[in-house]
């Protein structure tokens, strides 16, 4: 799903859905203007980095498998790419990362300050355009998702170069960080085309589960992955010292020096023993373990819409349920 809105078309996932993704595309650069240059500058940058929309998506497959036939959810996925990018121009500057989307981050080439603050707009903005849809439906699960978000961001700097961080505490920082917005979004589909309390529930189980093996992947591409195609840079997590599922595998199933290894690293946040632990996490089969973890997590989106009639749109959704363990970007 690279370069996302131009190659809809081409991509299965999104081929049917191709019309819908441009029009997403079209809301997002009318609402991103605004008179100062430097919101617009730095906003139109990292949105037309591209980026895989996936949140956008799952909005717009979940609404079309309901049987919704408007546009309104147009502006709800523009919604929820806004809330995306806010998190990711602020997740930069806490992770202090250099590289997303193939290209400088924000906070790189424009600093701190800006990428905070039109993060900021951003999520303001994203607020602005809720309270238009007039629906207190929306506003209640997309205000409970940034609240989430924000606590989950948190939860996760407590845990830094903390080696006694439980995988507990871990899926419950990735539900929060990651899952919780991909439990929006599909909610919101489901929302929008009339579905009932418990299809938009098992529509929130999907995007729930779907996240969780999301995050699960992007933390054993961060050792696993190739810089060029995830478009970050490999090992920030460990420059970090944060103690992802693969690391804790290890500590947990590891020989005495893998373990002794990681602890290390986790404390100290050292980099320069990249290599060493990436051979501790292959060896140990803990990316092995992590991808399998992803695997069950996939399979809980699937069967939560089983029951889903079949379409083209339920077809994508399974599809994505195999890109997020698949995926190399
Ligand atoms: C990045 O999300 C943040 C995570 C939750 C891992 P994506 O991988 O969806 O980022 P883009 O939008 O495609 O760049
Ligand atoms: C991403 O967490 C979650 C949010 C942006 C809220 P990560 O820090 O693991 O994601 P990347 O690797 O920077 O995309
Ligand atoms: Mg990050
Ligand atoms: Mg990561």
């Amino acid at each position: 799903m690279s370069a996302a809105i131009q190659t809809a078309q081409q991509n299965p996932i999104t081929r049917t859905i191709a019309a819908d993704m441009e029009a997403v595309n079209a809301v997002i650069r009318q609402r991103l203007q605004s008179d100062v240059a430097l919101v617009n500058q730095i906003a139109e940058y990292i949105i037309s980095a591209g980026g895989k929309r996936i949140r956008p998506v799952l909005v717009l497959l979940l609404a079309n498998a309901y049987g919704y036939r408007g546009a309104g959810h147009h502006e709800l996925a523009a919604v929820v790419e806004f809330i995306h990018t806010a998190t990711l121009l602020h997740d930069d500057v806490v992770d202090e990362s250099s590289m997303r989307r193939g290209r400088q981050t924000a906070n790189a080439l424009f600093g701190n300050a800006a990428s905070v603050l039109v993060g900021d707009y951003l999520y303001s903005r994203s607020f602005e355009m809720m309270t238009a849809l007039d629906d207190m439906r929306i506003m209640r699960i997309l205000s409970r998702a940034t609240t989430v978000i924000a606590e989950g961001e948190v939860l996760q700097l407590l845990n830094m170069h903390d080696p006694d961080v439980t995988r507990e505490n871990y899926l419950n920082v990735i539900r929060s960080k990651t899952a919780k917005l991909f439990e929006a979004a599909a909610q919101l589909g489901a929302l929008v085309a009339g579905a009932d309390d418990s299809r938009i529930e098992a529509a929130g189980e999907f995007g729930r589960s779907l996240g969780t093996a999301f995050q699960l992947i992007d933390d054993v591409l961060d050792y696993a992955g190739d810089a060029s195609e995830i478009g970050k840079n490999v090992g920030d997590d460990l420059r970090e010292g944060k103690p992802t599922l693969p690391l804790i595998y290890v500590m947990e199933n590891g020989t005495p020096e893998q373990r002794e290894l990681i602890r290390t690293c986790i404390e100290q946040g050292d980099e320069t023993h990249f290599d060493a632990v990436l051979t501790a996490v292959q060896d140990s089969g803990a990316l092995d373990y992590t991808r399998r973890e992803a695997e069950a997590a996939a399979r809980r989106a699937a069967a939560a819409i089983a029951d889903l009639p079949d379409s083209e749109y339920k077809q994508s959704l399974l599809q994505l349920c195999s890109f997020a363990v698949d995926r190399n970007h």
